[in-house]
């Protein structure tokens, strides 16, 4: 086992918090095969937010500034948790003082600062500095099911994907102004749910080659400042002062992944949807379906038996699943499965990673900062494609750095 390893976060926001909580809990999981993990500091500007943070999930202190985390010789991991704009001068600073980073998804707000980062973290990992995206569902039970029954020939090829990403964060016209309305064409709900949803979609159905249809839609115009400061989607308390907001409420997008044609769907302002990522895969043996409202189940169906009598059934997960077994403190069947347990199931992977245990003996590794601007360019052809009347825009292999336009 490796020496101890001292671990930060920068941001005590919505999703700050979820990685705090998860360092906690990482080497509760599994099997005690990780190093001693040291809860360290909670680094945010707003210095109440960090001190409330870091009392909440026994960290031994708070830091106000990134630079104070970077200079600190008793922290080796960070989790970079703040508004996509600032992950680029964190990252690279961070990696640069030799930190280990687990930056949130997406890698930046502009594929140029998300090239340069990935850049950053290729020259660090020739030192042996990690440098990794948090695409949390990755390791999502129900939708890594769904992939071994397509990989396993189960489900076989498939044939079609059907994906939306629904929020209603934004759906109250006095829902405050905050980072996330603010950027370019498509750094809206699409740079902060169609990330997930591009990535969850190229996860069962391969790369996706080119977008067409695309379209960006902001719904509500305008937002109130707020009167303090607003974590996460918070309906804070807001003034009379409106700000125009920048960037799209609603995103859709036709995808040519390698395997099949998809369509996908994401929304900021869909009420009664406050968090629904949704998919149905149909594949040349059946079907499967998830739904983040009810992540502990699988909707599964096979081309088997009497037509008359066959339909989806509802699989509910448990040990016999992907990485349950272990993975809960009570890893019953049925006895559910959430968001926050699958930010625990990143941070461990995150720390096997940089502890040196071997691929075939962790979770599966957090994504590259490459799979980032991969993720990133995808995002990028959808917002070409709105920009041109829904024209076709192939999304470039790694080796093509530029976006190439196919009239
Ligand atoms: N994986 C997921 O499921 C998931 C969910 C939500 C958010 N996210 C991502 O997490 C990131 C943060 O989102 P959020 O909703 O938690 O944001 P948030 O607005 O809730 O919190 C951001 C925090 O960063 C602090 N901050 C601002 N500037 C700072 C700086 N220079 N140094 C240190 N702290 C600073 C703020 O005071 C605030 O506490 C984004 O990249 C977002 O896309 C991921």
């Amino acid at each position: 086992m490796s020496k101890p390893l001292g671990v930060a976060v920068i941001g005590a926001g919505m999703a700050g918090k979820a990685h705090a909580a998860a360092y906690r809990a990482a080497s509760t999981l599994y099997r005690p095969t990780l190093p001693e993990i040291r809860l360290v500091s909670i680094g945010d500007v707003n210095a109440e937010f960090g001190q409330a943070a870091a009392t909440r999930f026994g960290y031994a202190r708070h830091d106000s500034s990134w630079q104070a985390i970077a200079e600190a010789d008793d922290i080796d991991v960070v989790s970079v948790v703040i508004a996509n704009s600032l992950h680029r001068e964190v990252v690279e600073g961070l990696l640069a003082a030799g930190k280990h980073v687990l930056c949130e998804k997406p890698l930046s707000d502009s594929l140029e600062d998300a090239r340069a980062m990935a850049h950053a973290a290729a020259a660090a990992e020739e030192r042996g500095v990690l440098g990794r995206i948090g695409f949390t569902f990755r390791r999502t039970p129900g939708i890594a099911a769904i992939r071994e029954l397509i990989q396993d020939g189960t489900l076989g090829r498939p044939l079609h994907f059907s994906g939306r990403y629904w929020t209603d964060y934004g759906c109250s016209p006095q829902a405050p102004m905050s980072w996330r309305y603010k950027g370019g064409p498509g750094s809206g709900a699409l740079a902060d749910i169609g990330s997930h949803l591009a990535y969850v979609g190229e996860f069962l159905c391969g790369d996706i080659r080119s977008v067409s249809g695309g379209e960006l839609s902001t719904a509500i115009t305008q937002r109130p400042l707020p009167l303090g400061a607003v974590l996460g989607h918070d309906h804070a308390a807001v003034s009379e002062t409106f700000e125009p907001v920048e960037n799209d409420d609603v995103a859709s997008f036709s995808a040519e992944f390698a395997s099949c044609i998809g369509s996908l769907s994401v929304s900021r302002v869909a009420a009664g949807h406050p968090n629904s990522l949704m998919f149905e895969v149909f594949c040349e043996n059946g079907a499967a379906s998830f739904d983040q409202r009810r992540p502990a189940e699988i909707g599964l169906f096979l081309n088997e038996g009497p037509y008359a009598q066959n339909g989806y059934r509802q699989v509910i997960l448990g040990p016999d699943h992907p990485y349950i077994a272990g993975g809960l403190a009570m890893d019953a069947p049925g006895v559910g499965f959430g968001q926050n347990d699958a930010f625990g199931y990143q941070a461990r992977a995150f720390l096997e990673e940089v502890a040196g245990l071997p691929a075939a003996e962790s979770l599966p590794r957090c994504a590259t900062f490459d799979e980032g601007v991969r993720n990133m360019e995808i995002l990028g052809a959808v917002a070409a494609s709105a920009a041109d009347a829904g024209r076709r825009v192939e999304v470039p292999s790694a080796e093509k750095p530029a976006l190439a336009v196919v009239r």
